[in-house]
């Protein structure tokens, strides 16, 4: 295998199995990520993005299963039965962040003591050395100064702040990747920027390698390195990210970047993707996103397109390519 390449998922099958019904969540995932490398998830709601990450360390509900596929991180098999393994690599290898901070942190505890629970239980580090341990990651997510936040509860921090730190809290076993699923979707414009740098700064000083999830594909022009485009299940582009979107393939990836806001539109209304999300328990036949493509022929009524490669490094699944 590459030595650059720190994550690779392939043929990665998920499926959630309902009282009456089984949907195909994440369906043939092929996913590679460099080390130190920002890789941004994009698509709409419902598309899987989550589960997608989720299967990686087999974090699913107890109703989804991985089905079949193969995940290799730094270089080694991770197996989705080996309990013992995926623990030491969750949190400590693979960490995580999702959306809601403030309703993720413990409101009975500081914030300082929280994370230092942490450095105690998990990282095996003596008590006495812990709080020191606690100021140094408070002071890398710029929560300074440490001492005064330390001491603060959830509530006494704002969304953003609470953002930084959960952020502090999932790289404090210095972990070489940090999947962030929509982690500034609740904040407001200039905190989710703040929030952005925050995690630039960290992949740089850290050699972290970061797994972005949006559905707002506007706001990762400067922060990703390559881009993967999800539609129901399934990923359709990918590639370096300037290229994708300097250059869209797929129909649904230039709806996507269609719909961003631009200034010399500004009195007219904004442009939407015509049709439903796709409902992944009532997929069409041939390509999922044929019942609102523009451009759809017969052959994409009858079957999925595979991966055309576009240029290096740049993939795309359609018929047009
Ligand atoms: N805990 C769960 N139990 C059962 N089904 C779920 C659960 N979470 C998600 N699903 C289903 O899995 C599919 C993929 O959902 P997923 O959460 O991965 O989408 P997403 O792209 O992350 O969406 P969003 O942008 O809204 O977070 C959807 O059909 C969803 O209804
Ligand atoms: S394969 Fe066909 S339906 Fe699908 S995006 Fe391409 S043109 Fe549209
Ligand atoms: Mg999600």
């Amino acid at each position: 295998m590459n030595s650059n390449i720190l994550l690779k998922a392939s043929k990665l099958n998920t499926r959630i199995f309902y009282k009456d019904s089984v949907v195909n969540a994440v369906c043939d995932l092929d996913l590679e990520l460099r080390e130190k490398e920002i890789l941004a998830i994009i698509g709409e709601s419902g598309c899987g993005k989550t589960m997608s990450m989720l299967s990686l360390t087999n974090l699913l509900p107890q109703s989804a299963k991985i089905t079949e596929g193969q995940i290799l991180f730094n270089g080694k098999d991770i197996e989705m039965d080996n309990e013992d393994q995926l623990r030491k690599i969750r949190g400590a290898q693979i960490s995580y962040v999702f959306q809601d901070a403030t309703a993720s942190l413990n409101p009975l505890f500081s914030v300082g003591e929280q994370i230092r629970e942490m450095f105690i239980t998990h990282e095996k580090i003596p008590s006495a050395e812990s709080k020191n341990k606690v100021l140094e990651v408070l002071e890398s997510v710029n929560l300074k100064p440490a001492e005064k936040y330390y001491s603060y509860y959830p509530h006494q921090l704002s969304g953003g702040m609470n953002q930084r730190a959960m952020i502090a809290m999932a790289i404090a076993s210095k972990p070489k990747l940090l999947i962030a699923d929509e982690p500034t979707s609740s904040l407001d414009r200039i905190t989710e920027m703040q929030i952005l740098n925050l995690l630039r700064d960290l992949n740089k000083k850290m050699n972290l390698s970061i797994i972005f999830i949006t559905h707002n594909i506007s706001i990762i022009e400067n922060f990703a390195d390559r881009i993967v485009i999800m539609y129901a299940g399934r990923i359709i582009e990918k590639g370096d990210a300037k290229e994708i979107l300097r250059n869209p393939k797929h129909p649904y990836t230039k709806a996507l970047l269609k719909c961003l806001p631009k200034k010399e539109n500004k009195d007219k209304f904004l442009n939407t993707i015509e049709g439903n999300v796709a409902d992944l328990s009532d997929l069409p036949d041939g390509c999922k996103f044929n019942p609102r493509c523009p451009y759809v022929m017969d052959v994409c009524l009858k079957e999925e397109p595979e991966f055309k490669k576009v240029s290096e490094g740049h993939f795309t699944k359609c018929y047009l390519e």
